[in-house]
């Protein structure tokens, strides 16, 4: 990375203290007199919960240079059809007789939410309203598949542009749709569609250059076999990882922190009785002294699900 990240972005298995690791950093950065924004576009609005405020769909300030934003897919859907709707319909309907609803059946495609959190984040930094963005992802690879679905894009965009060049050549030919194309004043769709695809340039130039990955694991096999699968991945994209959150450690064998521990969890399973009453089966399933690696592991938490079904 050559310049100062514009965008941290913690990823990792799920439950592994992604979303506050990045409300700390939020805090961190923003104390160092950052205009920091911490976003989430994760389904739940884990963000909010965290500073005890609603921060669903526009940001709220929660300390001196730091506002904090929980993303809806909805929120995410209604961005893209304002800002590419339009386009898309322009290019769709030069060649095809479709309705302005069709903005809204893309719209809903799988992915187009999870693409367009990408250029929203892209179009964030560029904002200038914030100095850094600080985006808590949705669990496991999520970040991964965006990226994918990035490259995917991109790989139809030159086929479109090659598609749609000759699909026009051809039409040319045909008076009468030509004369239909001259009713509805296209714009160029082969110039939307360049511009669409340098636009996914920019974004992946952004994402090696101005953002820094930040790992999150516990110290559990199964996290740190996520994590180092994520590292693969995102360096198969071109993006180096360097940076690495081990969070949950226990630094001390202190029977002190065990008992404090101990009885903040006793509170908890008091709430969760409480506040689940009408469950009719209530299992609970000791720590084991290490984290689950093998199938004996495992074996020893049957006798405890065999209630479930008993
Ligand atoms: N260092 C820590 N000490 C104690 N509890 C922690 C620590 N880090 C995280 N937790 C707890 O672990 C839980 C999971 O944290 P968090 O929600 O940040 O994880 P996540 O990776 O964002 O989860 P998800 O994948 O569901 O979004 C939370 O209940 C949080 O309170
Ligand atoms: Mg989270």
């Amino acid at each position: 990375m050559n310049m100062s990240p514009k965008c941290y972005v913690t990823c990792g298995k799920g439950g592994v203290g992604k979303t506050v690791c990045a409300c700390a950093l939020g805090l961190a950065l923003a104390s160092r007199g950052h205009r920091t924004l911490v976003i989430s576009t994760d389904v739940v609005s884990p963000i909010g919960d965290i500073f005890q405020v609603n921060a669903k769909s526009r940001p709220v300030e929660v300390a001196h240079n730091l506002q904090v934003l929980d993303l809806t897919r909805e929120d995410i859907i209604n961005l893209w059809k304002i800002r590419f709707g339009q386009e898309v319909y322009e290019v769709l309907s030069s060649f095809l007789p479709v309705e302005k609803d069709i903005v809204d059946y893309i719209a809903n495609a799988p992915g187009i939410d999870e693409l367009f959190a990408i250029y929203y984040i892209y179009d964030l930094a560029r904002s200038g309203k914030y100095d850094i963005i600080v985006w808590d992802t949705a669990p496991g690879a999520g970040t991964l598949h965006l990226l994918r679905l990035l490259k995917i894009f991109y790989t139809h965009l030159i086929e479109a542009e090659s598609v749609y060049g000759k699909l026009l050549n051809f039409l040319m030919k045909a008076r009468s749709l030509v004369d239909s194309l001259k009713r509805k004043e296209p714009r160029d769709p082969i110039s939307l569609i360049k511009k669409w695809r340098s636009l996914i340039e920019e974004i992946e130039l952004f994402l090696k250059n101005e953002t820094e990955f930040i790992l999150i694991t516990t110290p559990e096999k199964l996290s740190i076999t996520i994590c180092k699968n994520i590292k693969k991945e995102l360096e198969s994209f071109g993006i180096k990882v360097r940076k690495l959150v081990i969070n949950q450690v226990v630094k001390e064998l202190s029977e002190e922190i065990i008992r404090r521990k101990y009885e903040s969890m006793l509170k908890t399973m008091r709430v969760i009785y409480s506040e689940l009453p009408e469950v009719e089966v209530r299992v609970e399933i000791p720590a084991l002294e290490h984290d689950i690696c093998t199938v004996d592991d495992v074996r020893r938490l049957v006798p405890y699900v065999s209630r479930l079904v008993d």
